[in-house]
């Protein structure tokens, strides 16, 4: 009897390698192989990679530095180790990870991801296989629909791609050449998906895409849809409670999509929104294509439909040429906001971008203003979590807590909430009492417990559904 070939696979970056990780894991099931969280007894090891800053690819060669050590090892006790380099890194630098890092079987890139099972048999047979090409074909036609198994062990809440890739051109960014062209998926390929997440027992999706907001894929009819029909037309899956979608373009929050954020009750109050500075003269050198008073109106515009949503957002400090007063613009676009939460990040040159040739800001620059925004930002994210003191909050709880007994949720604003409670809510949505508040919030349930959405399996329990 044959030994069970074992995958391990990591995963760097944004969610849509986290999607894509799970999606080759499930074509490699196909083909006999376990996934397991030990590199050391993987048979084929990938390390789906992100170029997006210098320190996300930089991270890729030390963790090969590290699977060097184990393939030795293996290859001493006459085991084969393959090791693949996927996503974004594989993208930019193709076959310099190669020479780099010799450790290294196989380079490929975001589009071919659903070739992997096919390439790794090339490269058993000892060839080093380098696959950066676009598609000819539609990558997601290929990739293997997620299987009930898998999701099921995965969790409460998923991540789902609608919309891959960015025509934007921001100066500073890598994604529009590591991910190609803007590509949405047909709305019905997308049901089918959720549904078939909903009945392995996922009750949150979110909606992924690098500008998810410029999502316009096909309808069965021949005419295309926009995110909040989209959002729309999943909200009707009974079993899904909770949509949600990032990240968000400003230049692409139209009108139906404010909308949908009064009259979708599914549609949870959260919006990622990046910005990434507060000055007018640095949005233009980023070729962001909007100012700051059109990103203010928004927010406004978005407020007036649903008050209490909670506004994320990325910034960037340091971008060639940001001056002091430019700094202090985007201080200034954070009081008036007020975020629930943001990413921060110093600027950081990428090779064959155009910033990268412009006039670089010190570093010790970047570091202070890093600091400061940081700073202004939590201030924002205590006093934003504070005011839910005492407030009665949805919660969907999602897996055990640290600690026994705990359970963690997110409430609809996805801030993360502890609560004691008993582990056969984990997939329901309960009331809870916020009764601390901090970077995550403590809560109790209100008794009796009623949550208001049953997973099936509870259902089934009490001999319903
Ligand atoms: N599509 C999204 C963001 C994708 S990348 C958007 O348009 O906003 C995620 C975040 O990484 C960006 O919002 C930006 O804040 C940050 N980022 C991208 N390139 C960067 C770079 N060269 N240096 C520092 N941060 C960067
Ligand atoms: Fe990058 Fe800009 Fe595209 Fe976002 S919109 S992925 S920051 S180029
Ligand atoms: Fe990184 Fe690529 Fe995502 S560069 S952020 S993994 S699109």
């Amino acid at each position: 009897m044959s030994k069970t070939r074992k995958l391990y696979v990591k995963s760097f970056g944004c969610q849509m390698n986290v999607y894509d990780s799970h999606r080759m894991a499930d074509a490699m099931a196909r083909e006999g192989y376990v996934e397991t969280d030990r590199p050391d007894e993987a048979d084929v090891l990938v390390l789906n990679t992100c170029h997006i800053r210098e320190t996300a690819a930089e991270k890729v060669y030390s963790e090969l530095g590290r699977l060097r050590r184990l393939k030795e090892k293996a290859a001493g006790d006459g085991k084969r180790m393959l090791v693949a380099v996927t996503g974004c890194v594989a993208q930019a630098e193709g076959t310099e990870i190669v020479r780099r890092a010799p450790v290294v079987d196989l380079v490929i890139g975001p589009q071919s991801i659903h070739r992997l099972p096919e390439l790794v048999a090339r490269a058993q047979q000892g060839e080093t296989v380098i696959d950066t090409e676009f598609p000819v074909e539609d990558k997601f036609e290929h990739l293997a629909p997620p299987s009930r198994v898998a999701t099921r062990a995965r969790g409460v809440t998923a991540f789902v791609t609608v919309q891959e890739g960015c025509d934007k051109f921001c100066t500073f960014c890598v994604v529009p050449y590591t991910r190609g062209v803007e590509v949405s998926r047909p709305v019905e390929k997308i049901v089918a998906e959720v549904a078939l997440l909903a009945e392995a027992g996922v009750r949150e999706v979110t909606l992924i895409g690098q500008n998810v907001n410029a999502y316009h894929g096909l309808k069965p009819d021949g005419t295309s849809s926009s995110l909040a029909g989209l959002l729309e037309r999943l909200a009707e899956l009974e079993g899904i409670a909770r949509l949600r979608y990032t990240t968000s373009h400003p230049r692409d929050m139209r009108e139906d999509l404010i909308a949908a954020h009064r009259d979708l009750p599914k549609l949870m109050p959260n919006l990622h929104l990046p910005v990434q500075s507060g000055s007018d003269r640095v949005l233009e050198a980023m070729n962001r294509r909007h100012g700051r008073d059109e990103y203010l109106s928004i927010i406004e515009r978005v407020r007036v439909v649903r008050p209490d949503i909670a506004i994320s957002s990325d910034f960037i400090v340091g971008f060639p040429g940001e001056t002091e007063e430019d700094f202090s613009a985007t201080l200034d676009l954070v009081e008036r906001v007020g975020f629930a939460q943001a990413y921060t990040f110093k600027y950081s040159p990428r090779p064959g971008t155009p910033a990268a040739t412009m006039s670089q800001v010190p570093d010790a620059v970047k570091a202070e203003r890093l600091l400061r925004l940081q700073a202004l930002i939590d201030a924002h994210q205590r006093k934003f979590n504070a005011a839910y003191l005492g407030d009665t909050l949805d919660v969907l709880f999602e897996k055990p807590g640290r600690i026994a007994g705990l359970l963690v949720g997110r409430s609809p604003y996805v801030q993360p909430v502890q609560v004691t409670a008993p582990a056969d809510l984990i997939g329901t949505i309960a009331p809870v009492r916020i009764v601390e508040v901090g970077p995550s919030l403590s809560a109790e349930l209100i008794s009796p417990v009623r949550p208001h959405v049953l997973r099936p399996a509870v259902l089934a329990a009490a001999g319903g559904a």
